[in-house]
């Protein structure tokens, strides 16, 4: 195993600064590739190949990542993604050891909710504070033929689990597809509101596994915009913009009642300028945007003896290389090799 050669000239400390003025402190953490729904415009039926476990960052050495990230470079906010990251052993413990870095970081988790009835409580127990359930349709035919998988009334006990939990807001993210569930725009937001969540629209990327992906049958931001406000008026909040600040969702208020919906134009109306995200997949590696055509190798270099001014020089150099933005619209655009689900929502 080489010997890491130490940097004579780093201070393994400071903010995760870009070339382009942006910060990054909200990590999104995926702690594994797996999933137990196959969503269409996700995976193929038959899945992926899993990373292999060997790969995959052991529990201690998510923490140590996470504290090298909270302690030196900023990270106020961690986010637990997938794949499913319910799926991951020991979830809870994970929750509970992070919540204890000091500074405490802000812990998020994004997942399919499937099984989240039985965990939600210990989930908030161990120091959750906040949650993002996915949520495309309210039929169960319909989430059969989006997902491939028969389980909408385990999702649905999962969001009210986490209302009763205390998670607060319980968001649900949801992705329209033409022809199959955007349809369901207005009963979504009706039942949104009934069950006190806040939904928010996020358009179809091309993160597909089969690459499938394409512009022009994506459902808009503005499509789904016209498609609410013909049977709820939505109204803009002034205030919005300015507390919007690097939240990709523009919030709309719900006419007449405290209801708020998002719309998350990611690829319409990209709102790259503002990011504060960087990326840890589940194999140890760096990503500074969804999109990046390349990765930084934590796992490897920690493994070889890096210490922790070592990792964190090598994730502010990894900052410098991020791109402007996703450049979806631009001819040479390319989609990244690796699908959400191996990178994290
Ligand atoms: N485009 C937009 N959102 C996606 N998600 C998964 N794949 C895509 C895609 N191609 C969403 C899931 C989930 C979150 C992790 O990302 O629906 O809510
Ligand atoms: Fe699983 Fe999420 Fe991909 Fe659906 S979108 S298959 S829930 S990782």
């Amino acid at each position: 195993m080489p010997v890491l050669r130490r940097p004579t000239t780093g201070s393994g400390r400071g903010p995760l600064a870009d070339r382009f003025g942006r910060v990054a402190t909200d990590l999104r953490l995926s702690l594994t590739d797996k999933c137990n729904l196959r969503c269409t415009y996700c995976m193929p039926a038959e899945g992926l190949d899993w990373m292999p476990s060997a790969q995959l960052l052991a529990d201690d050495e998510v923490v140590r990542l996470v504290r090298v990230g909270v302690e030196r470079l900023g990270i106020t906010t961690v986010r637990l993604t997938g794949g499913e990251p319910l799926l991951r052993r020991n979830l809870e413990g994970l929750v509970t050891e992070l919540a204890a870095l000091s500074p405490r970081p802000v812990l998020a988790l994004t997942t399919n909710g499937i099984g989240l009835a039985a965990r939600a409580e210990g989930l908030a127990a161990a120091g959750l504070d906040r949650i993002n359930i996915s949520l495309d349709t309210l039929q169960a035919e319909t989430f059969v033929q989006l997902s491939r998988r028969r389980r909408l009334a385990d999702v649905l006990a999962g969001v009210r689990a986490a209302r009763e939990a205390g998670l607060d807001p319980v968001k649900i993210n949801t992705v329209l597809l033409r022809g199959v569930n955007d349809h369901e725009a207005v009963p979504l937001l009706e039942w949104a509101m009934a069950e006190g969540v806040q939904l928010r629209f996020i358009e179809q990327m091309p993160l597909d596994a089969q690459h499938a992906w394409q512009r022009r049958t994506m459902i808009t931001a503005a499509e789904i915009w016209a498609r609410l406000d013909a049977h709820h008026r939505l109204v803009e909040d002034p205030a919005d913009a300015l507390a919007r600040g690097s939240a990709p969702a523009e919030l709309f208020r719900v006419a007449g009642t405290s209801h708020t919906v998002g719309i998350i134009a990611a690829v319409t109306k990209p709102f790259c300028g503002s990011c504060d995200r960087v990326r840890l997949t589940a194999d140890g590696q760096v990503r500074t945007c969804l999109f990046s055509q390349s990765e930084t190798d934590l796992r490897g270099v920690m493994r070889a003896g890096a210490s922790d001014g070592d990792l964190a020089d090598i994730w502010i150099t990894a900052l410098r290389g991020k791109q402007a933005g996703h450049g979806i619209d631009d001819p040479s655009f390319l989609q990244p090799d690796r699908p959400m689900s191996a990178i994290g929502g």
